[in-house]
């Protein structure tokens, strides 16, 4: 589903972020990648829903070289891949419902159609009876679990979360990877970039290591690496 073949990038201030990085990730999959801060983490997450294109290499998905789409083609990209950031990136003025239904409303879905998927998937993180709440009246991890429902409104074939646990404590974070779980077994493929170690231990999935815009290590069933921090 993802294949990453020798991509650089480096940022137009001249650092070089990632260094002909070659990674491949399958359809059902879900994935860490671990390193140490500045390895390159959010540069990649970045390049896979092409916030970032990569100065040379490929980044594929689903068979589509993503660097070279056009501006028309992005917005059908987006629909494709859910993403969650770690300060989760809600419209605080706008209530639950309507962040989650946001980007479904760009698309015209119809109302039945959208008031049908908004609630399913508003249902799967726990957080029906918030669709009225605006953000600031929830707690962190509820905020996070809007970023989940408002993610998968779409049924993208593939989610990513850069550090989604970065600002919650340990219990609220696991949480989080639950629900992560859970939409990985509907069928979802799911990247996580984590500094979260103990979740990384825990959870016993493939790990990817990066450091220095390099894969490092790649684990089945893996850990976070000890000397890696
Ligand atoms: N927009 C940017 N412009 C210039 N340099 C950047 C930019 N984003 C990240 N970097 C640099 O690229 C390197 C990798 O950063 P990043 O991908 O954020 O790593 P990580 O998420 O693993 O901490 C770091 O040296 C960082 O300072
Ligand atoms: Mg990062």
């Amino acid at each position: 589903m993802i294949s990453i073949k020798q991509v650089t990038k480096v940022y137009p201030n001249g650092v070089r972020a990632l260094a002909g990085l070659n990674l491949e990730v399958k359809q059902g999959e879900f994935v860490f990648i671990v390193g140490p801060s500045g390895a390159g983490k959010s540069t990649l997450m970045k390049l896979l829903y092409r916030a970032e294109v990569p100065t040379s290499g490929q980044v594929t998905i689903s068979g589509v070289d993503i660097g070279k789409l056009g501006r028309r083609n992005l917005p059908k990209l987006r629909q494709r891949i859910g993403v969650v950031f770690q300060d989760y990136k809600l419209l605080n003025e706008r209530s639950i419902y309507e962040n989650v239904a946001f980007a479904l409303k760009i698309i015209g879905t119809s109302k039945t159609e959208m008031h049908h998927r908004v609630r399913s998937s508003l249902d799967l993180v726990g957080l029906r009876d918030f669709a009225d709440a605006l953000p600031t009246e929830l707690s962190g991890g509820q905020q996070q679990r809007v970023c989940l429902a408002r993610a998968i409104v779409n049924t993208p074939p593939l989610l990513i979360a850069d550090e989604p646990t970065g600002n919650l404590d340990p219990e609220t974070s696991w949480e989080i990877m639950r629900l992560l779980t859970k939409i990985n077994l509907h069928g979802t493929t799911v990247v996580v970039a984590t500094h979260n170690k103990l979740v990384v231990d825990n959870m016993r999935r493939r790990v990817l290591t990066i450091d220095g815009g390099k894969l490092v290590q790649d684990q089945a069933r893996g850990v976070y690496s000890v000397g890696v921090n």
